[in-house]
């Protein structure tokens, strides 16, 4: 008996010559530790328009302009990227106010709405996103404490940390702040307040983070963020893969899906394939039967394209996907032995 397991159909693309223009040979894909999987690329001929990064050797750091690239997620259409922390401050060793914008229009970036979320610690802190500057949006957050205050570390619930998240879409911040008592009461020795959007996986308050000092050496002034990025070109999957020029699903076995957070769409690779479906050929099948603990088979495991099948070895039977096969019983009729005999199975 061999079962093929149902898999979704695949979606198979014809792809054109015109395919390798988009793939140089030449290109860098590493700077220092980190992968630079195509779209994204560092030489002219490399990358697709608008994801053009470069690498400072010396450094060892790549950059998106000037935005510090930590890695890169293909399949998920993410890069984390560093951004430096805003504050403000009354009577601290820091300066008293200190934010950047951050402005990514004309670029195929958005903020992640679902990775990031917008944070400040402090003991009298009013923090505002503001997600664009003709005031149609903003968010923001509240968090007011002092020495009587019960903190618990890791909650960001107003207590010396306030969280909120954004909506989709945007391109644009800057932060402001706010005060009730212009941070005048130092019961707590706590002049200041922060404020960023951050990668909500990776920070967790501390108590001591309302210690500006430490805060401020702990990160070294920056924090983690999710950029979302999509091929953009003003098209979803309904016309993108009319035009094969542009189309950036290159691979066979990819597939198209429409971005989640802004413009445009992002391709994946065909279920049964792995690897970086805008480069031709970047799809390759799936060897299932090396991942036993991902695609379960009890008995004679077969590769096939995008694909596998599994059967029971001759002589036993039951549905191999589920458990192991078993031998016929001892008890069957002799008849049935005999044709296991002339069997050619190793079984
Ligand atoms: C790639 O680089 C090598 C060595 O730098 C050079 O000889 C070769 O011509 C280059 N190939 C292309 C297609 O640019
Ligand atoms: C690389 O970084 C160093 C140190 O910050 C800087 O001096 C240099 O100009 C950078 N190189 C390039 C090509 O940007
Ligand atoms: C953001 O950048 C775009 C393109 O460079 C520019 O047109 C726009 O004015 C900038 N927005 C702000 C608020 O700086
Ligand atoms: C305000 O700016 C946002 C984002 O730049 C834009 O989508 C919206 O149309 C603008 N609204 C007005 C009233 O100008
Ligand atoms: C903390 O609580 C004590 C006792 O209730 C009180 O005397 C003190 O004023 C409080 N301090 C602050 C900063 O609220
Ligand atoms: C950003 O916000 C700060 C206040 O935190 C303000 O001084 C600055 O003008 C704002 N920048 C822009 C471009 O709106
Ligand atoms: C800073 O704090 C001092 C008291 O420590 C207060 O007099 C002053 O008004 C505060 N400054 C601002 C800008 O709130
Ligand atoms: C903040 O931390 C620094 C360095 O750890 C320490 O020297 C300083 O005393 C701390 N300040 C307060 C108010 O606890
Ligand atoms: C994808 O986006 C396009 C617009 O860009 C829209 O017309 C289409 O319905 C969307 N498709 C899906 C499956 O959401
Ligand atoms: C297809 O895309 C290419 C590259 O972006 C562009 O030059 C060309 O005009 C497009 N063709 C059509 C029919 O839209
Ligand atoms: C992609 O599929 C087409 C049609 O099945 C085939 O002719 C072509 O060789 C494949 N390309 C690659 C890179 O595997
Ligand atoms: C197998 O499963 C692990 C854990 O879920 C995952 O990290 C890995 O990518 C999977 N490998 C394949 C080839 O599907």
């Amino acid at each position: 008996m061999v079962m093929i397991h149902k898999l979704p159909l695949l979606l198979l693309l014809p792809i054109t010559a015109t395919a390798a223009m988009a793939f140089g040979q030449n290109c860098t894909r590493r700077c220092s530790n980190i992968d630079v999987p195509y779209p994204f690329g560092i030489e002219p001929d490399c990358y697709r328009d608008g994801f053009d990064l470069s690498c400072n050797e010396t450094e060892s750091k790549l950059y998106l302009g000037n935005i510090e690239v930590i890695d890169i997620d293909v399949l998920n259409g993410q890069a984390r990227v560093y951004k430096r922390i805003s504050w403000d401050c009354n009577n601290s060793v820091l300066t008293p106010k200190h934010t950047i914008p951050m402005n990514l229009t004309g670029w195929p970036f958005t903020f992640s709405d679902t990775r990031n979320k917008f944070t400040a610690i402090g003991c009298d802190t009013i923090a505002l996103f503001v997600g664009a500057t003709n005031n149609s949006y903003s968010t923001g957050c509240v968090s007011i404490c002092n020495k009587n205050t019960t903190f618990s570390d890791g909650s960001c619930s107003g207590a010396g940390c306030c969280q909120t998240s954004i909506l989709p879409g945007l391109q644009y911040f800057n932060i402001t702040f706010s005060s009730f008592n212009g941070h005048k009461d130092n019961s707590w020795d706590n002049p200041c307040s922060f404020a960023f959007l951050v990668d909500g996986s990776w920070y967790s308050f501390r108590t001591t983070d309302l210690n500006e000092t430490d805060f401020y050496d702990r990160n070294d002034g920056r924090v983690p963020m999710v950029l979302d990025w999509s091929i953009g070109d003003d098209v979803g999957c309904e016309e993108a893969p009319q035009n094969l020029t542009s189309y950036a699903c290159r691979s066979n076995n990819s597939f198209c899906l429409n971005a989640t957070n802004g413009i445009g769409y992002l391709c994946n690779c065909s279920s049964g394939y792995q690897g970086n479906p805008y480069v031709e050929g970047g799809c390759e099948d799936i060897n299932e039967c090396d991942y036993p603990n991902n695609y379960t088979c009890h008995g004679l495991c077969t590769n096939l394209p995008g694909n596998y099948s599994c059967a029971c070895p001759q002589g036993t039977r039951w549905d191999p996907f589920l458990s192991a096969c078993h031998s016929y019983s001892s008890s069957s009729s002799e008849s049935s032995s005999f044709i296991f005999l002339h069997d050619s199975s190793p079984f």
